[in-house]
């Protein structure tokens, strides 16, 4: 990419943040309420299929006016155009940032690309003729994912999410760990006729995934399980490498989908099975009009972008250095893992993209539960801990189930506590006492569905995006977990051979207790 940006802390919006998050030291929300009576309209705003109330946060116009300047001077917008384009954004592994393309309708795009959007449309059909194919196969009732990260995290995400939409008489399942717990405990409940295996890793590398699938395939060969192009497929950019452990049922991608951002193609496989191939395609239908958002809404009415505006304010001016994510539907459960992994490997650079060291935070430690369970464990500290947490709700308004007084509850809980945590309460400066002015972000959908659902994780997808722009680090590589797997695969040959020569005292120890 052509190099039209200014680094963030050199600008002059920068310097500005500085002095206005000093004048903003008093800043307290329910005067801020007080004084502006359209602080709530002016600070929400719908995005499709999401409605996000901003309010609550510690912002105000002046705030985001200079947020704005920033977004101009770090150049945003000719970032966001250059993956839109293309273009080889993910520059230290020199490759174009595309899984938006995975949602974009056949045909739409011309130029350069054309072809490749023919091609994501022909695998797509592809695997959406397959996953009905498994969905009409009344023999296979267990779908078994194998593979971890982003070949995980996604679809397990999804098909959880969604379960209301899932086929009745097929059970899903995902096993990630090397930790051969988690594989045996699925394996006891299964038998190799009923079962179809997904190998998915976009490397067919990934240590984990491979041990698994050895095993899962001995298993099968164990209990007299012969057809492997009927009971295993693989979800991989590395098609050879499925073929050499003998699995020939393969859909691919391409280097241009990031693990974390790779659940629109092959690897969200599991989803489709669960909710068929209409249900795939409202999914990516979503997460494409959230796409359309982002590419054309004014910057100052772009939902991702003032989310990712917010997490630099947050990181980098106020100095709050985690986000807690709450959705309040218990579906939800597994999207804070899946955001965990998007923000903080996204994210969790200390360099920028031509690998200088950075002055200033980058990403936020993101964690969470699904409310209301997180109120009855960690909520005490969010409110009266010493450490200021912002929050992200997610609620959604129309459940699916037809159980009285619950869904009435649920709502009233977590407006409750974006309340308690703004208003808090006075009482005479001791343990009852809460100081509120508590910052929260709102997320409402109005229903969770395949769309909805689609549309929210490409909003987080583009939110990391624009924090990331902002602060001119490259999102799309992740060279902080290789060190690990290097010294994992040392460890192992020293655990096998008893070896200790030359390891540091601690891990020597360590080596003698464990073998
Ligand atoms: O741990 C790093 C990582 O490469 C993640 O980025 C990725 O999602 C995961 O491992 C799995 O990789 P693969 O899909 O190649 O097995």
């Amino acid at each position: 990419m052509k190099e039209t940006t200014m680094r963030c802390d050199r600008t002059p919006a920068w310097q500005k943040l500085q002095q206005h998050a000093q004048a903003f030291q008093g800043f307290d929300l329910r005067t801020a309420f007080a004084a502006d009576a359209q602080r709530a309209q002016a600070l929400s705003q719908s995005a499709p299929q999401v409605f996000a109330d901003l309010s609550k946060n510690h912002v105000d116009a002046a705030t985001e006016a200079l947020l704005q300047d920033l977004a101009d001077q770090t150049g945003l917008a000719a970032q966001r155009d250059a993956m839109f384009r293309g273009e080889h954004i993910n520059v230290s592994e020199d490759r174009a940032v595309m899984h938006w393309l995975l949602r974009q309708p056949a045909g739409s795009l011309a130029g350069n690309l054309a072809a490749p959007l023919a091609q994501v449309h022909e695998t797509l059909d592809a695997m959406l003729r397959y996953a009905e194919q498994v969905r009409g196969d009344a023999q296979i009732t267990d779908v078994v994912n194998i593979g971890i990260g982003g070949s995980d995290l996604g679809p397990q995400m999804a098909v959880l999410a969604l379960q209301d939409f899932v086929l009745p008489g097929k059970r899903f399942h995902f096993v990630s760990n090397v930790d051969g717990h988690e594989l045996a405990g699925v394996l006891k409940g299964l038998q190799a006729e009923h079962t179809l295996f997904l190998i998915a890793s976009k490397t067919f590398t990934t240590i984990e995934t491979m041990t698994n699938a050895h095993s899962a395939l001995q298993w099968f060969q164990a209990q007299g399980g012969q057809d492997v192009a009927r009971h295993f497929a693989a979800l991989t950019t590395n098609v050879a490498a499925a073929a050499e452990l003998g699995i020939g049922t393969t859909f691919g991608f391409w280097d241009w989908v990031g693990g974390r951002y790779s659940m629109w193609s092959a690897i969200g496989l599991p989803v489709a099975i669960a909710i068929g191939a209409a249900g795939f395609r409202e999914l990516l239908a979503g997460a494409h009009a959230m796409d359309r958002h982002f590419q054309s809404a004014a910057l100052a009415q772009n939902l991702p972008v003032r989310l990712g505006l917010l997490d630099v304010w947050y990181r980098n001016f106020l100095h709050y250095t985690s986000r807690s994510i709450a959705p309040y539907h218990s579906a939800l459960r597994r999207l804070p893992a899946y955001l965990q992994q998007l923000e903080m490997e996204s994210n969790g650079k200390r360099v920028d993209r031509h690998g200088q060291a950075l002055g200033y935070g980058t990403s936020p430690v993101l964690w969470g539960e699904p409310g209301t369970n997180g109120q009855h464990a960690y909520f005490q500290m969010l409110h009266q801990g010493t450490d200021i947490v912002p929050m992200e709700f997610i609620a959604v308004k129309k459940p699916t189930h037809s159980l009285k007084d619950h869904h009435e509850l649920l709502l009233a809980n977590v407006m409750a506590q974006a309340q308690a945590l703004m208003l808090g309460k006075e009482d005479a400066g001791g343990h009852r006492h809460f100081t509120g002015n508590r910052p929260s972000t709102f997320l409402l959908l109005d229903e969770l569905t395949p769309a909805s659902l689609g549309a929210l994780i490409a909003l987080q997808e583009h939110r990391v995006f624009v924090s990331g722009a902002v602060w001119g680090i490259n999102s799309f590589d992740q060279w902080g977990v290789e060190l690990g797997k290097v010294l994992a695969k040392d460890i192992h040959a020293r655990l096998l051979s008893g070896d200790a020569t030359g390891l540091d005292a601690s891990t020597a120890a360590l080596l003698q207790r464990l073998r």
